[in-house]
């Protein structure tokens, strides 16, 4: 739990050092518009049933920032069909040399979408809590992951620990399972703290970051998006839609849990 929280100030971090794209690719239940505020005329949704060009329905979020907005309460979106898929990696292939940073927010699960997306971005970032279930699910989509993609790459962030003792053990555990039943240590960078000012920054309808960036959580979070910021910058992109349309630019992240709480 945190894709989305976590992901709306990471985006926001990134538009004050490069323009970026936040694709929201929950198009079941998507909310990143919420978190940052706008109102989106269109979504992937619309895009999908072939109304509009993936660059109409683009949403500014303010200076740096546009937003795909993703869809809601269109249960049959959830799954994208192969025909939208390959329209969607075309026009995200077009689109996304505007841009220095992509970041997915991506939706729970481990969807064949899902997965495909997480693939085919340069980088993946898992947020688990210390909750035994997140930890399964994290695991679970990681194992996943590893078929496809060296997991060893995969990032991860604790989030809601309860003080740092309780993070450093769920990570410690994390990197454990991942090691013994996968022969992979996915690199942590930092952890969360369970903070009120998360909730209140998403009633405010503002990233944290912007928010209340002095918060115990605001601190950890720019602390976070520092570090994946100097991870993106060192690699050589492989575009998101490119990438999408040979198997999932500056850099893509993908951000993941297993499970929708
Ligand atoms: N570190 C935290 N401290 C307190 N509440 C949190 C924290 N992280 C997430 N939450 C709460 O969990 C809710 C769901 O988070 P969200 O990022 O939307 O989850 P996901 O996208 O993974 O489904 C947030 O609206 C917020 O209320
Ligand atoms: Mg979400």
């Amino acid at each position: 739990m945190g894709k989305s929280v976590l992901s709306a100030s990471i985006a926001a971090y990134f538009a004050a050092r490069g323009r970026t794209l936040l694709v929201d690719a929950d198009l079941g239940m998507g909310n990143a518009h919420i978190l940052q505020g706008v109102k989106p005329r269109a979504s992937l949704v619309d895009f999908i049933e072939g109304e509009h060009t993936i660059g109409d329905i683009r949403t500014s979020c303010g200076e740096g920032l546009d937003l795909l907005a993703g869809g809601s309460g269109i249960p049959h979106m959830a799954l994208l069909q192969r025909e939208d898929r390959a329209r969607l990696s075309e026009q995200l292939a077009e689109l996304e040399v505007a841009y220095k940073f992509l970041l997915l927010d991506s939706a729970a699960g481990i969807s064949s979408q899902t997965m495909s997306f997480a693939a085919a971005a340069d980088r993946l970032l898992l947020i688990l809590t210390p909750d035994v279930t997140s930890m399964t699910d994290a695991y679970g989509f990681l194992k996943v992951h590893n078929q496809v993609r060296p997991a060893g790459e995969a990032l991860f962030v604790v989030n809601r620990a309860g003080d740092e003792e309780q993070a450093h053990k769920t990570a410690d555990r994390f990197r454990e399972v991942s090691e013994q039943f996968l022969g992979v240590q996915p690199r942590w960078l930092g952890f969360l703290p369970e903070d009120p000012a998360v909730s209140a920054s998403v009633n405010q309808r503002t990233p944290l970051i912007l928010n209340d960036s002095d918060s115990p959580a605001g601190r950890a979070l720019s602390g976070i998006s520092g570090q994946l910021f100097s991870e993106l910058e060192c690699l050589s992109p492989r575009g998101l839609g490119r990438s999408m349309r040979s198997v999932a630019g500056g850099g893509s992240l993908w951000s993941a849990t297993g499970r929708r709480t």
